[in-house]
């Protein structure tokens, strides 16, 4: 008895953590379209355009007063602002999700809320709710719908920050508990009337999961919408992780992730902001982070009367070009190679018999794969179905290390950003993961 009980303090937590570490079908179930859609667009619209500032963070940090801030409301019109042709823009670059912001930390509501005393139908000549016909027009486009939502809210009498240095009050339940009423009121309003398919919550960090009351909001969403997909910004309540700006170096332990990265320095409109990155380098940021098994939620930010900066269009129209041409290995794939075996990111078909290589420069002599066991049936290029012969160097027959497989990509098959060979495998990929042969233990 002693003893069993010994061995089970000593396994149970390992026991535990197995389990931890199993499947959950239920859960998979519900990111599956998550996993495959590979690319989403964020977009950061409000009032901040006008003048073209920072979202939120200009009033907070003091660069120009809340008073000031408030005054851009007047001048957020969107006259020109057409949700079709965002939402076919959005489709054609070829995201499968868009993610909007609702309502950022300036208090600022894009629809038509019932609660609070900010929201751009009764303050701003827009005049109308903005979320609802982008909703629809998203789901017309069969793209799935995200809403982005700040839990803080800085504008609202009742939330405890103001700015960085002023705080409204401290310790006072009964005005939290108002907030709390507002902010949950405001989900309510937004799961019922749109029904997204996505809640991406942001600003956490202002306070714990208890004060958030973030178990509660989580049962709040599934409640009405069992399987929206919440981001990682629930203090701990939500599904998939959200790193910011910096692609990943290691690919990251969560099995669910999205980058989310800006087109220039600034989330939303600001026309002193030239300094995009080209579409060259947007392409293989994302293939970075698909190779890992992440996505990319790139983001736009169109101005106050509505239009999408040209820039951003250019951009978004290039990555389409290329995503259209080479979807095969973008969607629906699973992550690719560990490190080692090739040079450059890689994506797997999800019968992990069709192994795309991404090659993201003009190669100097035939491009090499290490350490692949496999037979090829055919190796070919996605997006014009050239087919491309192979050699097999420094095979050794009393080895089991494979040998070097090179590949000769005729100069002009490249495409001009980056060329994706597929190699159609004999059976499932087979990787050599070993230290080597060494002669003498043979
Ligand atoms: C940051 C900022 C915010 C921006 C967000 C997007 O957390 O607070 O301004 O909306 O990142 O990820």
């Amino acid at each position: 008895m002693k003893k069993l009980l010994a061995w089970l303090l000593i396994c149970l937590p390992f026991i535990s953590n197995a389990q931890s570490q199993e499947p959950d079908p239920e859960k998979e179930k519900k990111m599956q379209w998550f996993k495959d859609a590979k690319l989403g667009i964020f977009i950061h619209w409000g009032i901040y355009a006008v003048n073209g500032i920072d979202e939120s963070w200009s009033f907070f940090n003091g660069y120009i007063s809340h008073e000031d801030y408030l005054k851009q409301l007047d001048g957020f019109t969107a006259e020109n602002y057409n949700p079709a042709s965002w939402a076919e823009l959005i489709g054609q670059s070829g995201a499968k999700y868009a993610v909007i912001t609702s309502k950022h930390h300036d208090g600022v509501a894009l629809w038509e809320t019932k609660l609070g005393n900010l929201n751009v139908v009764e303050n701003t000549p827009a005049k109308r709710d903005l979320i609802a016909p982008f909703v629809k027009a998203l789901r017309k486009e069969k793209l799935k719908v995200g809403l982005y939502y700040s839990l803080p809210d800085w504008s609202f009498e009742n939330y405890p920050q103001f700015t960085r240095n002023k705080k409204r009050y401290e310790n006072d339940p009964a005005r939290w508990n108002k907030f709390l009423d507002y902010y949950h009121g405001q989900l309510k309003e937004l799961t019922t009337n749109f029904k997204p398919d996505l809640m991406w919550f942001d600003g956490d960090w202002e306070h714990g999961a208890e004060a958030w009351k973030a178990k509660e909001t989580r049962e709040l969403l599934l409640s009405a919408q069992p399987n929206v997909i919440i981001n990682s910004r629930l203090r701990g309540y939500g599904d998939y992780a959200t790193p910011e700006q910096g692609v990943p170096v290691t690919r990251p332990e969560s099995k669910y992730w999205e980058l989310c990265m800006t087109m220039n320095d600034s989330w939303g409109y600001q026309h002193n902001d030239n300094n995009y990155k080209t579409p060259n380098q947007i392409i293989r940021i994302f293939i970075d982070c698909i190779a890992m098994g992440g996505n990319l939620l790139l983001d736009i930010g169109p101005k106050a009367d509505g239009s999408i900066p040209e820039e951003q269009v250019t951009i978004l129209r290039e990555l389409g070009r290329w995503t259209r041409k080479h979807q095969e290995a973008i969607y629906g794939t699973k992550a690719g190679l560990p490190p080692g075996h090739f040079f450059g990111p890689t994506t797997l078909s999800k019968d992990l018999q069709t192994l795309y290589l991404f090659v993201e420069h003009k190669p100097n002599g035939p491009i090499l794969i290490k350490g692949l066991k496999n037979k090829i049936n055919r190796i070919r290029i996605v997006g014009n179905g050239t087919k491309l012969s192979h050699k097999i160097v420094g095979k050794q027959y009393w080895s089991s290390v494979p040998g070097l497989l090179y590949i000769d990509i005729p100069e002009d098959q490249l495409d001009e950003q980056v060329t994706v060979i597929a190699l159609q495998l004999k059976g499932k990929v087979d990787l050599y993961r070993e230290d080597g042969q060494v002669i003498e233990s043979n």
